[in-house]
């Protein structure tokens, strides 16, 4: 460069190129048929776990357990934040709670999601202040049939929603200030498990007022909108109503619960389309509802109605678009089925809460989750209380932390797969084997180990994940599984050229360890992840007659 003048200009629109990119708030960005949470100018895979509900609440209970969760591979942690801590006296803010919170995950190096813990957490109302728990004729309750109330705030109540978007907007506010510039905070979970309960809708003048009156045009055009892709359960129930394009809620979705709760799903989701708007003007970062899933058989009102439940999808999303994704919490065994529910072309896969009690599954819908539905995270609930790393959670998240960037790469476009044996609702593990094409091969995954005795097989623990690179090349990752493939056209017969296992080091570079031969491909009739050890393997394929 000849001219100084031109290269410190140059350098100078470099550095500040940088720093915005540095700056800006975390992003979705599409990526081929999903998102990308953009951070710090890099897409972000999260590798989470959620605290248990009282554990943030003291940042001397958390002293212990931040470097725990550092040791357990975790690059996220999902913890609350209270209304009733924030907010003790009206109008007066204390961000203690925050500051503490931010300050210990930014010292061990990690990111948090955000939990907003306002009008509704696990359909109650517990976390919101004393003043307003004291203050009934103010933030109404609601009502059931017989006239008496319980302890969750009315959604139909003004001055309710006012104060949370108030609080809400106000932490938000808070949050660009202090973490604006840095990006702890990825995310923020509007409210917690929004539901009614123990009714499917709330009764009482305004809402029983509301219900006689039509169905809102914007929900009946988010409706006509989706069409034949509307959640099948609801399709159904509008299609033997008439499919009627206005009424009122019991014309267009009949006059039973179920009818009810699309009314219930309708004003929870407004309510919390109020604050994700109010906070999205103060701090535009990803937002999102988890949901507390349903099980099979039961009613409206004996579960947590209305939420953004897998059959109440099209309702939140014409309700609340200004939220980036609809989440489940998965603690019901049949884990593949229910997240596959969310992972729609409009709503991207997050699990914000999984099942720790069954901690040995974890990896595999980890893998999963990963692997077949581009699941932006994974999160078990309750996080600090697994035993120490390492665990085996914390040996799966090492190896999907090094293969994150081929991860992040290829989702959203076809290229990667995840297994795991199927598990109905009712806990039982079906062992039959999962095929899946994948650049032009079609793999047959087993989940019973050749080599291992059968009465030590924990089939419901194996799972992994398949990356096709392009050509040949292949990424394996998991353990438990065995794999054996086919051309899908000519030639058909598909032989082992190299395996190898192996490690990513810090900067990312492939490590080899073993060349994989032998029995250790069963002389090259299958690839084997071996159970009780997470592993990644580097394999090139070649065809063959
Ligand atoms: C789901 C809730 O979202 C969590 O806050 C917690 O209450 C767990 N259930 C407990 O299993």
């Amino acid at each position: 460069m000849k001219n100084p003048l031109a290269l410190v200009l140059i350098l100078a629109l470099a550095l500040a190129t940088a720093s915005a990119a540095q700056a800006a708030p975390p992003r979705l960005e599409k990526h081929g048929s999903t998102q990308q949470l953009i951070v710090d100018g890099k897409p972000f895979l999260i590798l989470g776990g959620e605290l248990g509900n009282s554990s943030a609440s003291s940042a001397e209970y958390m002293r212990r357990h931040w470097p725990r969760l550092k040791a357990m591979n975790l690059n996220t942690v999902l913890a609350p934040v209270e209304w009733d801590l924030i907010e003790p006296v009206e109008g007066k803010f204390d961000w203690t709670s925050v500051d503490e919170l931010l300050r210990d995950a930014r010292a061990h190096d990690l990111k948090l999601v955000i939990l907003w813990f306002g009008a509704w957490k696990n359909s109650m109302s517990t976390y919101v202040p004393s003043w307003m728990k004291r203050d009934q004729k103010r933030f109404p309750r609601v009502q059931v049939a017989d006239g008496s109330s319980v302890e969750i705030l009315s959604a139909f109540s003004a001055s309710t929603r006012d104060a949370d978007v108030r609080a809400f907007g106000a932490f938000m506010e808070y949050l660009k200030r202090v973490d604006g510039d840095k990006n702890t905070v990825l995310m923020v979970q509007v409210e917690n498990e929004i539901g009614m309960l123990p009714l499917a809708r709330e009764r009482g003048a305004v809402a029983d007022r509301l219900f006689a009156g039509p169905v809102p045009a914007e929900l009946m055009r988010g409706l006509a909108a989706r069409g034949e892709k509307v959640e099948p359960e609801l399709r159904e129930r509008w299609q033997k109503n008439g499919r009627k394009s206005s009424g009122t809620w019991s014309q267009v979705f009949g006059e039973d619960e179920w009818g009810a709760e699309v009314f219930t799903a309708w004003h929870y989701a407004r309510f919390v389309e109020a604050l994700a708007l109010a906070g999205k003007k103060r701090y535009d970062i990803p937002m999102y509802v988890n949901a507390a899933l349903n099980r099979t058989g039961r009613k409206p009102g004996e579960y947590p109605s209305g939420g953004p439940l897998p059959h109440l999808l099209d309702v939140w999303k014409a309700g609340a678009p200004s939220l980036d994704f609809l989440a489940p919490d998965i603690y019901f065994p049949n884990f593949a089925q229910l997240a596959a529910r969310f992972n729609r072309t409009d709503n991207m896969l997050f699990i914000p809460e999984a099942n720790n009690a069954t901690n040995s599954q974890g990896p595999a819908n980890a893998f999963y989750a990963f692997g077949e539905l581009d699941s932006l995270g994974f999160s078990p609930f309750s996080i600090e209380s697994l035993g120490d790393a390492p665990n085996s959670l914390s040996r799966a998240y090492e190896v999907l932390e090094q293969l994150s960037p081929i991860i992040l790469e290829n989702r959203g476009k076809g290229r990667t797969a995840g297994f795991r044996a199927t598990i109905g609702e009712d806990g039982v593990v079906i062992d039959s084997p999962v095929k899946k094409t994948l650049g032009g091969i079609e793999f047959t995954v087993t989940f019973i180990d050749p080599w291992t005795a059968r009465d030590k097989q924990t089939i419901a623990d194996h799972g992994g994940m398949l990356i096709w690179d392009g050509g040949d090349d292949f990424w394996f990752a998991g353990q438990g599984i065995t794999v054996t493939m086919r051309g899908v056209d000519e030639p058909p017969m598909v032989g082992i050229d190299i395996a190898e296992e192996g490690v990513f080091d810090a900067q990312g570079k492939w490590v080899p360890g073993r060349r994989l031969n032998g029995d250790q491909t069963h002389q090259g009739r299958h690839i084997r992840l071996p159970p009780g050890q997470f592993q990644i393997q580097k394999v090139r394929l070649y065809r063959y007659r």
